[in-house]
């Protein structure tokens, strides 16, 4: 990745309530330093949670939820456009042109909708907008320019959808000179699946979470409660299948401290060279301390952090103001390019207010 010439690169965020682990080390940490090596574009994607979060409350105040976090975990918002979908008109303008591309059938294929339809819906219970949401998706990053997308595997289908529609377009409209640029998807197929407290996949869905920015008494409780074997008391422990050593791992990030860690679990022995009196036992208790303690350690600044952005929604709102206007200004220059392909009038100002009326 340090080779990568520097690219744009922009991903987009359902506010969907506080992540957890999982959600950190499968996708918040990896994007954020991909955000430090390209120029990148960041944004909550609200219209998208229209389809799923039909309560106005609940909508703003997860969306300050999901900026405070990324902003808390390192985001650098005078480096990265950050900002709210919603902010940008051109995204959903876009959405309309590209519709009119896109055929019927590829957004029919889904998983979006097929997933909707699997759960015994009909097509009168289905909005459009789950339909539609591939199409929104696409708009997202062709308005911007994006050169990579950086997703999590469940979202390929989408970024192949979205490479289907910029292909149609600049078929149709540019000769097949570049009007969209083509984007390319950048999956991790290493990324692990992390474990939650029960060792399956950690998910919000499986209530086996553990959610960042806890107490630091939840953290305890959270830890104490990881599902581990039954190995006695001052008995070896094998670290390669254990949940609390896997997370451990990903967390520390100095090796040193992983291998001592390896030695403790292999040897049974909080000092692996010494004696074999019960005070210098390993077990269980011990590890998931350990854990507890480098949780605590990563977490308690971030967790202050986004503690005062939720005391201060102001601040993120202006933040987030600030980003969109950077984003409609890149936007602003891409949807010229497509107004004119398609035969739309160009006569509208960046703001969308026509000055002669406003005056
Ligand atoms: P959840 O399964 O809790 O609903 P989401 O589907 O909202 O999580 O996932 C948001 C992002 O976090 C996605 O990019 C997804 O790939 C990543 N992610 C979620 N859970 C894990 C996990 N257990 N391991 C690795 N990555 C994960
Ligand atoms: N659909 C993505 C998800 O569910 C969120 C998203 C919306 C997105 N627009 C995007 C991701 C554009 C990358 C690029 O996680």
């Amino acid at each position: 990745m340090a080779t990568m010439n520097r690219k744009r690169v922009l991903t987009g965020i359902k506010p969907t309530g506080i992540p957890h682990l999982g959600n950190y080390l499968g996708a918040i940490r990896p994007a954020i330093e991909l955000t430090r090596q390209h120029d990148s574009f960041l944004f909550i994607a609200d219209l998208h949670a229209l389809t799923i979060t039909p309560d106005r409350a609940a909508l703003r105040a997860q969306t300050h939820s999901v900026a405070a976090t990324w902003l808390a975990l390192g985001i650098d918002p005078d480096q990265t456009v950050f900002y709210r979908q919603s902010d940008v008109p051109e995204i959903p303008l876009l959405a309309w042109i590209l519709s009119c591309v896109t055929p019927l059938g590829l957004l029919n294929r889904a998983h979006s909708y097929k997933d909707a339809r699997a759960k015994d819906q009909t097509d009168d219970d289905i909005n459009h907008g789950v339909f539609s949401y591939p199409v929104l998706m696409a708009a997202d990053i062709l308005a911007l320019g994006a050169d990579l997308v950086p997703v999590g595997k469940d979202q390929k289908q989408h970024l192949e959808i979205t490479q289907e529609a910029a292909r149609k377009f600049n078929l149709r409209y540019g000769g097949g000179e570049e009007i969209l640029r083509v984007p390319e998807a950048l999956i991790d197929e290493r990324v692990m699946t992390i474990p939650g407290i029960d060792g399956q996949k950690m998910s919000k869905s499986y209530e086996n979470t553990i959610p960042l920015f806890l107490e630091d008494k939840q953290i305890d409780k959270a830890t104490k409660s990881i599902k581990t074997d039954s190995t006695p008391y001052g008995e070896p422990l094998v670290p390669e299948t254990d949940t609390v050593f896997q997370l451990f791992s990903l967390l520390a990030e100095s090796p040193d401290r992983v291998e001592a860690l390896r030695s403790r679990y292999l040897t049974g022995r909080k000092d692996p060279t010494g004696s074999d009196a019960q005070e210098n036992y390993f077990g269980w208790g011990d590890a998931k301390k350990a854990l507890r303690d480098e949780i605590m350690a990563h977490f308690r600044a971030p967790r202050d952090i986004y503690a005062r952005y939720m005391q201060n929604p102001d601040e993120i709102d202006r933040l987030l103001t600030r980003g969109a206007a950077r984003a409609r200004a890149r936007a602003g220059d891409v949807l010229a390019r497509v107004r004119e392909a398609v035969g739309l009038p160009l006569n509208v100002c960046p703001s969308g207010i026509d000055p002669e009326v406003s005056a």
